[in-house]
């Protein structure tokens, strides 16, 4: 396990989510009404950055084919996605966002 910086709470205001690269993995970072949260970048379909999809409430929806997934378990919720996604734990240290990335 591995603490790492990815930004500022400020950075990303409630109801938005974006892109960090950590150790070269692209990682989505979401701030939601009941805090942060964290999923690998990559649709589990076919590789489309979810970070360029939609965010409503806890549900991150794909851009390419419009699966979904909830943010908060990674669990895919809607066709074509099926394969859950990677989720990382976030802790916020002050005005600090931190990821837990192996
Ligand atoms: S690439 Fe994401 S739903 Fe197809």
């Amino acid at each position: 396990m591995a603490w790492t910086k990815v930004g500022t709470v400020r950075e990303v205001p409630v109801g938005t989510m974006k892109q960090v690269t950590v150790d070269e993995e692209k990682i989505t970072v979401y701030h939601l009404e009941e805090g942060f949260y964290a999923t690998s970048d990559v649709c589990t379909h076919a590789s489309e950055y979810l970070s360029t999809g939609s965010l409503d409430g806890r549900i991150v929806a794909c851009p390419k084919h419009g699966g979904k997934f909830d943010v908060t378990s990674g669990a895919a919720v809607a066709f074509p996605c099926v394969v859950p996604l990677e989720v990382y734990p976030v802790e916020v240290r002050g005005e600090e966002v931190w990821l837990d990335f192996e």
